[in-house]
C-alpha cells in the first residue's frame, strides 16, 4: 500500500501548497493529469491514443516519411486493412461485475480520503445491461479521424476518386460495433470530401471476420474448453493477484474475502471505460498503482495468448480463411499491375474484433517471444513483446500495402497501429520486404492452412 499513501501524500500536499508539482519519484509533473498514469495498461481496453501518443496533440496528424519507400519511383497499388472496431460500451457480462463492486464500495466503511469519498458520494452507476458492448461516440470518432488519417497516408489509394470509382471495398462482422465503425469511416471520407450524392455499399461477411464463431475444432479444444485457460485461472489465483486485491480491500476497508479477482477486474475496468469513454481520470484509477496495473495487464495478456494466440496451434489457424483472402487479393492486384490492366479492389477495409486481429497477427509470426507466457513467470515477462496493450487498442488496425518500386519490383508493407513492422523472419529488408520474399517467407500457409481442414475434429487414432 505504500504507493497509494505517497499518492494520497501527495494529493495532500498540492492541497495545502496550492502547487501541483511534487517531491516524489512516481508522479511526474510533465504528465498529463486527466490521463491515468496506468493508462498504457488497459489491454484491449485501451485508448488507441496511447498506442500513438501524438494523436493527443493532434488527432489528425501524420507523417508520411515514416513509411521509407526504398525509391521515389515506388507506387502504391493495393492496400488492406484490417481494423478493429472502435471504443465500446462494456458487454453485459462486464456490467454485472461492476455493479456487484460499486455495491460492495457503497457498504464500505472508507476513510476520509476524498477520492473515496467521491466514489462513495458522487460516482453513480451509470452503466446498463442494454448497453452490451455498443459503439460509442468516441468508438465512431476513432474511425473517422482513422480514416482521414489513412487518406492523407495513401493519398493515390484512399482518393476521392477511388471511393467514386468503386475502388475501395468494405466488409464487415455484422456485429453491430462493427458495423457502426464501417459506417464511421465511410463517413469520415464522405464527410472529408463532401460526397452528398453517392452512397457506398459494405458487405457483412462472419465467416470472414469472426472466423473464431465458425472453427469447430477451436470451439471444442480451446474456447469452450475451461482446461485451455489454467495458466490464466492459476494466475488468478496466485499471489500477484492477491496481493491487487488485498491492497484494494484495505483501502476500501473490508475483508479480504469481499474482493474476488473478477472485483479487482471490475474495478480496472471501470478506470478504463471512464478514460476510454469519457477521457475522465476517475476516482477508479487510484485503487491501483503502476505495478498492480502490469499485473492486471499480464492477467488479459495470459487470457489472450491462451485463446487467441501462441498458446494453442488452433488459435491462430483458425484465421486461415481470412489469411487466404488477403493474399489472394494482393495475388490478383499484383497480377493485374503486371499484366497491365487497372488494379479493380484498390483498398480492402475490413472491421472485426481483437479475436479476428490477434489470430491473424500469430498465424504472421508477430509478438512470438522465446518462453510461452504462464501463470508463474510475471516477473520474467517483463520485457515481453506480447503486450495487448501496445497491440490491440480500440480501433488496432494491420495493414498491408502492396508497392510497384518500377520494372515489376513489387514490395509488401506492413504496418500496425499506423507504424511500419518488420514480417518476423524477414527483417534484414527492413519494413519494405520484396513481395516474392514474402510469398516464399509463408509457402508453407499459403499452400496450406486450410481453414476446413485446420477446423475439422479429428479422432485421434486408436493407441496400438
Ligand atoms: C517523421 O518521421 C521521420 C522518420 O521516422 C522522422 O525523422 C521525423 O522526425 C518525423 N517528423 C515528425 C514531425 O514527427
Ligand atoms: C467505521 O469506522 C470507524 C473508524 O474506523 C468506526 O468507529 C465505526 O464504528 C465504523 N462503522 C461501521 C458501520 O462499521
Ligand atoms: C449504431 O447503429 C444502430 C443501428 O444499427 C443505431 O441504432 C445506433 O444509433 C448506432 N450507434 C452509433 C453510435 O452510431
Ligand atoms: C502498375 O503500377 C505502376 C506503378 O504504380 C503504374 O505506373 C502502372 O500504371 C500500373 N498499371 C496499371 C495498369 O494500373
Ligand atoms: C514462434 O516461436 C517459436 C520458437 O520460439 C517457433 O517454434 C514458432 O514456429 C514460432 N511461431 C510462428 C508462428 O512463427
Amino acid at each position: 500500500m505504500t504507493t497509494a499513501l505517497r499518492k494520497s501524500a501527495v494529493f495532500y500536499f498540492t492541497i495545502i501548497t496550492g502547487i501541483s508539482s511534487c517531491f516524489c519519484t512516481d508522479v511526474n509533473p510533465e504528465e498529463n493529469p486527466e490521463i491515468p498514469a496506468i493508462a498504457k495498461y488497459f489491454s484491449t481496453k485501451g485508448r488507441y491514443e496511447e498506442v500513438n501518443p501524438y494523436l493527443i496533440e493532434d488527432i489528425l496528424a501524420v507523417n508520411r516519411s515514416i513509411l521509407q519507400p526504398p525509391s521515389a519511383q515506388c507506387r502504391q497499388i493495393h492496400l488492406t486493412a484490417v481494423i478493429r472496431h472502435g471504443t465500446r460500451y462494456p458487454t453485459t457480462k462486464n456490467v454485472k461485475k461492476m455493479k456487484k463492486l460499486y455495491d460492495v464500495v457503497q457498504g464500505s466503511n472508507v476513510s476520509n480520503r476524498n477520492w473515496l469519498r467521491e466514489l462513495q458520494n458522487q460516482w453513480r452507476m451509470w452503466y446498463t445491461e442494454d448497453m452490451d458492448g455498443r459503439l460509442v461516440q468516441k468508438g465512431v470518432n476513432d474511425h473517422k479521424h482513422l480514416a482521414v488519417r489513412l487518406s492523407k497516408l495513401f493519398p493515390s489509394l484512399i482518393s476521392e476518386e477511388k471511393l467514386r470509382g468503386g475502388f475501395i471495398k468494405f466488409i464487415t462482422s455484422s456485429k453491430h460495433r462493427c458495423v457502426n465503425s464501417t459506417l464511421s469511416f465511410k463517413a469520415g471520407l464522405t464527410e472529408l470530401w463532401h460526397i452528398k450524392d453517392m452512397e457506398f455499399d459494405h458487405a457483412v461477411n462472419d465467416a470472414l471476420m469472426r472466423f473464431f464463431d465458425k472453427c469447430t475444432r477451436f470451439l471444442e479444444e480451446v474456447d469452450n474448453n475451461p482446461s485451455a485457460v489454467t495458466e490464466v485461472e492459476k494466475f488468478k489465483q496466485g499471489p500477484e493477484m492477491r496481493r491487487v486485491q488485498q491492497k484494494i480491500a484495505d483501502i476500501l476497508n473490508v475483508p479480504y474475502s469481499a474482493i474476488t479477482d473478477d472485483m479487482a477486474e471490475a474495478a480496472f475496468y471501470l478506470c478504463a471505460y471512464e478514460f476510454a469513454i469519457k477521457t475522465v481520470n476517475s476516482p477508479w484509477c487510484r485503487l491501483f498503482d503502476e505495478v498492480d496495473a502490469q499485473v492486471m495487464e499480464y492477467a488479459n495478456d495470459l487470457k489472450h495468448f491462451w485463446k487467441r494466440s501462441y498458446g494453442y496451434d488452433i488459435n491462430s489457424k483458425s484465421s486461415c480463411i481470412l489469411f487466404h483472402d488477403v493474399f489472394s487479393r494482393l495475388e490478383k492486384a499484383a497480377k493485374e499491375n503486371m499484366s497491365g490492366q487497372q488494379v479493380a479492389e484498390a483498398v480492402t477495409v475490413q472491421v472485426g474484433h481483437a479475436e479476428t486481429l490477434l489470430p491473424l497477427l500469430t498465424l504472421l509470426g508477430f509478438f512470438n517471444d522465446s518462453e510461452p507466457l504462464t501463470s508463474t513467470n510475471f516477473a520474467a515477462q517483463t520485457r515481453r513483446s506480447f503486450r495487448t496493450s501496445h497491440m490491440l487498442p480500440y480501433a488496432a488496425n494491420l495493414i498491408l500495402v502492396l508497392y510497384d518500386c518500377g520494372g515489376g519490383d513489387l514490395r509488401l508493407q506492413p504496418l500496425l497501429n499506423e507504424k511500419p513492422v518488420t514480417f518476423p523472419g524477414l527483417a534484414d529488408q527492413a519494413s519494405m520486404p520484396l513481395y516474392p520474399d514474402v510469398l516464399q517467407h509463408y509457402r508453407d500457409l499459403l499452400q496450406g492452412c486450410d481453414f476446413e481442414t485446420e477446423c475439422q475434429l479429428f479422432k485421434q487414432p486408436a493407441e496400438v
